[in-house]
């Protein structure tokens, strides 16, 4: 057998686990990098070429490495005894029950692998934090992990994720930066730079941070929060530009170019998705409030509040605008994937749209190029009022209103003359990602209704 420079393990094979160690794999080739996952099938899958996620260059990259230095596995105890390097990347979902319920993380399932970890290790260990999790978790893993009678040092860091879901594989390869926080003991430096010396095999030296233990674990959160916090901004400014003529992507055109405000992440919309920014905030605000500083805890708070504001004023503007009713009324709903390029529909506002809209008996069809699978999953309590089409052009027949829940390229160049036709009239767009060409609709006879702009109608 080969010999490999480093090994490298990972317990969890999700949307982190999985592609972080790919690419880990495919640019460090005299590494051997395992990725191990108490779930049966998704270890199945990762060995096929029909992964368990689906992201952008990903099947490409675990190509080029799996079976020669990645490799895939549900014996978590028999490779935690193998590895000296192991990054923990389980989920760390907010608590649905008990003390803190909505609010603070479900550490379950790191601790389960913090204890696993202790059990079946037999020799020193370098841990590393790849999971979200509150600041001060690594003090915790600590004394879990010291608390054996083996005589086995645990050095344990934090090295945060900063990949976006439909770009992960683009982001891994080229990031904007890496963070490893450690203890700042001569042991904890030392771990540090064996961390350091992985990721320094593609990434340059200047955008490798490294920082005590506690920034990097709170950087993660502050980060999620700093960009959840941009989207609430420009959402909340969407609904003035309603009221006034203004119209929001000239706002952010105009502020994204003073170099102090930037112009990313200013994209007007129903409102931020996805596994992980109201998870860390809910999980922010509920350490601040631990930490008795309640004013900081609602600050965040409130980023949530207008986040689920903008859903419910997308709805209300429907309903106003189809004559207060859409009872029997069909609609169609294009994307469920909480953003383009990713099948994920976790905390998908597509979800939240879908429900307030059946609340008012109108009848969904939804359609999504990669995510209706996940759809399927998540709609299966509803009985009634909801239908899934893979074909975007039926999903529009005959209905009356179309609403643009994700902001899939392909939504951009259908054949909107065909659509029209095919649908009731009077027509509605409810453009919910701005992504269409909206005088264009309006010329063939669609009643558009943007975010944060002037509704181009014809009634
Ligand atoms: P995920 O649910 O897709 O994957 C987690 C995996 O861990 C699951 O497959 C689960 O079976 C496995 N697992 C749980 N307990 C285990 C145990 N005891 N032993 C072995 N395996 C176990 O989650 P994810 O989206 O990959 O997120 C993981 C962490 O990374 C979270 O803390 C999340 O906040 C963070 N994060 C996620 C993203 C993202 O884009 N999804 C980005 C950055 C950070
Ligand atoms: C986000 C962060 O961008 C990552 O850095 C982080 O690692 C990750 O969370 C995580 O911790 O899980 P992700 O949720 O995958 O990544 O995707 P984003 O591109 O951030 O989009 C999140 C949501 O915000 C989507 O619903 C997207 O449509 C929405 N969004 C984004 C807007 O409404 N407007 C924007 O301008 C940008």
């Amino acid at each position: 057998m080969a010999k490999f420079k480093k090994n490298i393990l990972c317990i969890g094979a999700g949307y982190v686990g999985g592609p972080t160690m790919a690419v880990i794999a495919a640019k460090c080739p005299d590494y051997k990098v395992t990725v191990v996952d108490i779930n049966k099938d998704r270890i199945k899958a990762w060995k096929t070429d029909n992964l368990p996620i689906y992201e952008p260059g990903l099947l490409e990259i675990v190509k080029k490495a799996r079976g020669k230095n990645l490799f895939f596995s549900t014996d978590v105890e028999k490779e935690i005894k193998e590895n000296e390097i192991i990054f923990v990347s389980v989920n760390t979902p907010t608590k649905t029950f008990g003390e803190g319920a909505g609010k603070a993380a479900d550490l379950q399932y790191w601790e389960k692998t913090a204890r696993n970890i202790l059990k079946n290790s037999e020799s020193d260990k370098i841990i590393i934090e790849k999971s979200t999790l509150p600041v001060r978790t690594a003090e915790a893993m600590e004394r879990i992990l010291n608390s054996g009678e083996k005589k086995i040092h645990f050095e344990v860091l934090s090295s945060p994720e900063f990949l976006a879901e439909g770009t992960a594989i683009k982001d891994l390869l080229n990031p904007d930066r890496v963070l490893v926080g450690s203890r700042e003991t001569p042991g904890g430096i030392k771990a540090r730079n064996e961390i350091v010396e992985i990721y320094a095999n593609w990434i340059p030296k200047e955008k490798i941070l490294t920082t005590n233990v506690w920034s990097s674990e709170l950087s993660k959160l502050v980060a999620n929060a700093f960009l959840a916090q941009r989207i609430s901004s420009i959402n909340a400014i969407s609904a003035l530009c309603e009221k006034t003529e203004a119209d929001v992507d000239e706002i952010s055109r105009a502020i994204g170019h003073d170099s102090r405000i930037g112009a990313k992440f200013l994209r007007p919309s129903i409102g931020f998705g996805g596994s992980c920014f109201k998870k860390d905030i809910l999980n922010l605000s509920y350490i601040a409030e631990s930490y008795g500083l309640h004013e900081v805890a609602e600050y965040w708070q409130n980023v949530i509040k207008l986040n689920d504001y903008q859903a419910a004023r997308f709805v209300k503007n429907m309903l106003k605008s189809m004559f207060n009713t859409v009872a029997g009324k069909k609609i169609a709903l294009f994307g469920f994937a909480f953003k383009a390029n990713t099948g994920d529909t976790r905390e998908t506002p597509a979800l939240a749209v879908t429900k307030m809209l059946l609340e008012e008996r109108a009848e969904i069809i939804i359609t999504d190029p990669k995510a209706l699978h996940e759809a399927k999953r998540d709609l299966a309590d509803i009985k009634k009022g909801v239908t899934l089409e893979e074909d975007v052009y039926k999903a529009a027949k005959g209905s009356h209103a179309i609403a643009i829940m994700t902001e899939w390229d392909s939504y951009k160049t259908l054949d909107y003359e065909k659509i029209y036709k095919s649908m009731e009239k009077p027509a509605f767009i409810f453009d919910g990602r701005n992504i269409l060409n909206h005088k264009k609709l309006y010329d063939i006879g669609f009643n558009v209704y943007p975010i944060g702009k002037t509704p181009l109608s014809h009634l």
